[in-house]
């Protein structure tokens, strides 16, 4: 589902990724730790194509993905690519329930199916009754459980999370974590950034980023 082969990343100055290699089948949660700063959103952003990198080969579901047309790389994340990121990125003119509509809109999925899948997913979230709450209404934690509802409603072949229970408590993180392995047990690959050792264990996969490149941890 995902193989990245050599990539180097830098912003002008040394190589934030240095000849980094990843490998991630179909059902597979992988999980990457690692210190503040050495990359880890930085390598995210790369393998989702949010970003560029300067030299190295990226494949999703077998698409090098570089190679694709502006808009058929943007329909080939829609259909396909799942992101939570690490600062929520919530549209703040939106409700929870929009939030979460708005991929599925994207994906032509009709209003009304589409609003019950929102509220399914929040529901799913512990947020049945925060549906129609703007995002400054909403507590940090709340925020990046909408995001995380938002990222499965749509039930992606390939998921990126940036430390998606990073702000909650260990109830909160419960959910959090049913969905992304549920969704790994459909059959997504999952690429999980986390500070969190002990989350370690409900992996197929733990790495370190270090010096640019990714060592095993287990
Ligand atoms: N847009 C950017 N322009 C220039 N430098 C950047 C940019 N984004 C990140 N960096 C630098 O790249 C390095 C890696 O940043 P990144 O955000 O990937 O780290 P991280 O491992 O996710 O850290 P954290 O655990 O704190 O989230 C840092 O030194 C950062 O300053
Ligand atoms: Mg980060």
């Amino acid at each position: 589902m995902i193989k990245a082969t050599d990539i180097c990343k830098n912003y002008g100055e040394g190589n934030v990724l240095d000849n980094l290699c990843l490998q991630v089948k179909s059902g597979q949660f992988c999980i990457i730790t690692g210190p503040s700063g050495t990359g880890k959103s930085t390598l995210l952003n790369v393998l989702s194509g949010l970003d560029s990198f300067q030299s190295g080969c990226l494949k999703l579901m077998d698409t090098e993905t570089l190679t694709l047309s502006h808009s058929k790389t943007a329909e080939f994340r829609r259909k396909n690519i799942g992101f939570i990121f690490q600062s929520y990125n919530l549209i703040s003119s939106k409700t929870a329930l929009e939030n979460v509509a708005l991929p599925l809109k994207y994906n032509r999925v009709k209003y009304f199916h589409r609003r019950s899948m929102a509220i399914t997913a929040l529901d799913k979230m512990g947020l049945g009754d925060k549906l129609h709450s703007y995002p400054h209404q909403l507590s940090g934690g709340q925020q990046q459980r909408v995001a995380v509802a938002r990222a499965l409603v749509t039930r992606p072949k390939i998921l990126f999370c940036d430390e998606p229970t990073g702000n909650l408590d260990s109830e909160s993180a419960g959910l959090v974590m049913d969905g992304i392995i549920s969704l790994r047990n459909s059959g997504s690959a999952i690429v999980m950034i986390t500070h969190d050792k002990s989350l370690v264990n409900m992996a197929d996969c733990a790495y370190i980023l270090k010096d640019g490149k990714l060592w095993e941890d287990k």
